[in-house]
Parts: C-alpha cells; sequence; structure tokens
C-alpha cells in the first residue's frame, strides 16, 4: 500500500480545530470521522466527533444512542487501554435532527405558549423532519454550538448521506434562502387569515412562494404554516446572522474538509465534481482519504502466470490439510502407494484452481483501484495529500476496528 499523503493527513488534523468529512454515501464518512477523533484524542487533544447514523454497534462502543444531541464522554480508560496517556479526551454526539430543530426552538422561543405551538404544529414536524437539506443544516448548527462552547480543541463533524456533499455546504445559506424575509413578512402579516385559493389569485408573487413551500414541505395546510410563522418570528429575526456564523465558520482557516471517496469509477466522479466545486467556491479542501481500496497482493517479481499461481495454491492446501483428511476413505485406498502430498493435491485440483482464479480477479481489481486512485490524486491540487486506506475485509464497528485503520491514516505517530 502506497504511504504517500500519510504524513500529511496527521499534519492536516494536527493543524486543524474542525475537520469535516464529505463525501457520497457509503465510503466510509462516519468511519473516518470518528477514528480521526480517536487519533485525536490519543495524541492529546479534546477531541468530539459529530456523527450522523453510525451503524449500531459503532454508535454502542462510542456510547451514544439514538435520541441524544448531548455530548458523551468516551470513558478514558479507552483511551489508558489504547496506550495512550497523553491526557486527551474523546467525546461522541450523534445528531438527533428533529431533536436538534426542537432545541433551536427551546433556545430562542422563551415563551413557553409559543414554543409549544411551534413544537405541536404540523407544518414545524414536517420542517424539522423532512425538509430537504434541514439535517445538513442541523449538522452545520451543532458545530457552531460545538465551537461556541470552547470545551474542544478537535471537532470531527461525520456529514449525511447524501448525493454531493455540497448539499452539506450548502445548507445554511439554501435554508436561510428558504425562509427569505419576504416569504416570512408575508406569512406573519395579521391581515394572512384566508385559505391557499384566495392568496394564489390575490397576487402572483404570494402563489409562487406557496406554491415553493407547498413543493419543499408537501404540506398545504395554510393554518399551519400561517401559524408557525408567526410563532417562529423571534427565531428568525437572529437567523441570518447565526447562518452567517456558520457558514464563516466553514470557511474558517482553521476547518479543513477531508473528501473521503472509494476506488470505484462511479464514486471517483462524484468525488471530481465535488473537489471542481469546493474549489470553484473557494472552500477549504485540504486532503483526501480513498477508503477500501483493494491491496495489491505482492508474487515476487514481475507477472505471476495463472498456472504458477495454482501451484501455489495447491502447495498450501496441502500443507495445510492432515495428510489422512486430504482424500475420501476410497480413493486412499487405490492410492495407498503414492506420496500422500501427491494424494491431496489431485483431491484439491479443483478447488485449488477456483481459488487461483478467484486471486487473479482479486488482483485485476486491486491494480484497476491502484490506477483510478492515481488518476485522482494526479488531478488534485499539489497541496492537497491523498492516503490510501485498504478494505479490511470486515466492518469496523468499536473502537479496537477504528484503531486498526490508524496505521494506514497516520503512519507510526499513533498514540
Ligand atoms: N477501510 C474499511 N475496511 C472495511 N470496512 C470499512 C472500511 N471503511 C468503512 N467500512 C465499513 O463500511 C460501511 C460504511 O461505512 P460508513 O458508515 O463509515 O460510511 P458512510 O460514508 O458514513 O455511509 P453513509 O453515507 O451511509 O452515512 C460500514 O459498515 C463500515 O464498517
Ligand atoms: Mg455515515
Amino acid at each position: 500500500m502506497a504511504a504517500r499523503g500519510i504524513d500529511e493527513i496527521a499534519e492536516l488534523v494536527r493543524g486543524h480545530r474542525i475537520v469535516v468529512c464529505a463525501g457520497s454515501g457509503g465510503v466510509g464518512k462516519t468511519t473516518t470521522a470518528a477514528t480521526i477523533a480517536l487519533w485525536g484524542a490519543l495524541q492529546g487533544r479534546n477531541a468530539i466527533v459529530l456523527t450522523i447514523d453510525p451503524a449500531r454497534r459503532l454508535a454502542d462502543s462510542l456510547g451514544v444512542g439514538p435520541i441524544g444531541n448531548t455530548p458523551v464522554r468516551v470513558p478514558d480508560t479507552v483511551l489508558e487501554t489504547a496506550g495512550s496517556d497523553a491526557g486527551g479526551s474523546l467525546a461522541a454526539m450523534m445528531l438527533d435532527q428533529k431533536g436538534s430543530w426542537d432545541e433551536l426552538v427551546e433556545r430562542h422561543v422563551p415563551n413557553e405558549d409559543a414554543r409549544r405551538r411551534i413544537l405541536d404544529n404540523r407544518f414545524y414536524e414536517q420542517l424539522s423532519q423532512s425538509f430537504a437539506g434541514s439535517q445538513e443544516y442541523m449538522a452545520v448548527e451543532q458545530l457552531g454550538e460545538l465551537d461556541a462552547s470552547g470545551r474542544y480543541d478537535l471537532i470531527v463533524v461525520d456529514t449525511p448521506p447524501t448525493q454531493h456533499a455540497l448539499d452539506f455546504l450548502e445548507a445554511p445559506e439554501r435554508l436561510l434562502d428558504f425562509l427569505d424575509r419576504k416569504i416570512v413578512k408575508w406569512f406573519v402579516r395579521p391581515s394572512f387569515s384566508a385559505g391557499w385559493s384566495t392568496l394564489r389569485t390575490m397576487n402572483r408573487t404570494v402563489g409562487f412562494l406557496l406554491h415553493k413551500i407547498e413543493d419543499a414541505t408537501g404540506v398545504t395546510a395554510l393554518a399551519d404554516v400561517t401559524d408557525f410563522f408567526s410563532a417562529m418570528t423571534g427565531l428568525f429575526e437572529d437567523f441570518e446572522p447565526r447562518v452567517q456564523r456558520v457558514t464563516q465558520l466553514l470557511r474558517d482557516p482553521s476547518t479543513a474538509f477531508l473528501l473521503v471517496a472509494g476506488p470505484d469509477e462511479q464514486v471517483l466522479d462524484q468525488a471530481d465534481y465535488l473537489v471542481a466545486q469546493m474549489s470553484a467556491r473557494g472552500m477549504p479542501l485540504k486532503g483526501v482519504v480513498m477508503n477500501r481500496v483493494h491491496p495489491h497482493l505482492a508474487m515476487g517479481d514481475g507477472e505471476a502466470s495463472f498456472e504458477s499461481i495454482r501451484d501455489l495454491v495447491a502447495e498450501q492446501l496441502a500443507r495445510l490439510r492432515p495428510a489422512s483428511a486430504a482424500a475420501p476413505p476410497a480413493r486412499r485406498v487405490k492410492t495407498a502407494r503414492r506420496p500422500a502430498d501427491a494424494a491431496s493435491g489431485a483431491a484439491d485440483a479443483p478447488l485449488a484452481d477456483r481459488l487461483a482464479q478467484n486471486f487473479v480477479v482479486y488482483q485485476a481489481r486491486a491494480r484497476g483501484d491502484e490506477v483510478r486512485s492515481e488518476i485522482f490524486r494526479q488531478g488534485l491540487p499539489r497541496s492537497v495529500p491523498l492516503v490510501l486506506v485498504p478494505d479490511l475485509q470486515s466492518d469496523i464497528h468499536d473502537l479496537a476496528g477504528l484503531l486498526q485503520l490508524h496505521p494506514f491514516l497516520f503512519a507510526g505517530t499513533s498514540g
């Protein structure tokens, strides 16, 4: 496995306070974010991973549950067991979308009655659970909160599984755009109590805005929408500066975007697009983790022929099997005079063939991964390091699994 970029990824994590792991669905964002936070803690930092929907067992081992939104400290003994006495700490927090919206309301709407009106509102339910970009927005909002708390010197952010990680970058502005002052103003007007149809014919702009809201939320009950916006007036007053603050945070020099990708054609196409878009927007892409690469297994000098691979496999199989178990009894009687290894070799021939075929396919895949990763690397700006992380062949669902990734991400600097 190529070691290029390893020091740089360690440097990248060392040199930033916020690391955002972005990338398309299923590539390993959650795993990478958790393993980076763990490494930071082992290095003596007060680290937290803001994670989104981790696999159940990983969530359990980090100590975070499905309902939460509060940082949970991973026991220090875990860090000690991993051999660290650097005095760091690790916390995890799982983003609970609905909970985050509720919290936002709790914080910004002090009046108990108004609060209830919002929380029980059907439009609010839709907005907080299914509004496109709502989860991304909340991740950024929570990042702002964690940052403001001053408790962490390394915040690693996992991002939601979106088609394009750009959704994450743009979520704050998109939400702001949706909640455009003009719309809010229309809805909070006291005279605003007519039905949809009356309104539509009243004014084309209003018709357009209503349409936009229907599209985005699927809610067509005007009373809910109106009531929601009047109750939320206070919250929206403060919205714009807050969105600007978190947007600023994403562009701050202490924030690094780490692209997580995989060596598949389709994933790399998406990654290419993302890199281009990020650069066009001046977003700080600082490194790439090429995850789940099939490592190329060395077979000595040059390419081995299929026959030589099969012979090697057959030889290994013969070694693995005790001579007595190698062949069925009837055959053993017939071949009693032949040397034991020759008999087992004959019995194992079809298996050796299949295993050798398998190996050849695997090698071809590994070569493909290597070539595609290299081409992708060539397209990156010189200053952006790329690190290859192998496919570990089994799921990573606990802290021990996360530790296994450190040598690949951070070379010998772990712990
Ligand atoms: N290097 C690796 N080797 C083996 N398994 C891995 C590796 N990296 C990630 N995985 C496994 O791949 C699966 C997907 O990883 P993960 O959940 O981190 O991806 P994700 O990008 O967060 O997905 P989503 O977009 O759905 O949130 C998990 O089961 C994880 O254990
Ligand atoms: Mg994930």
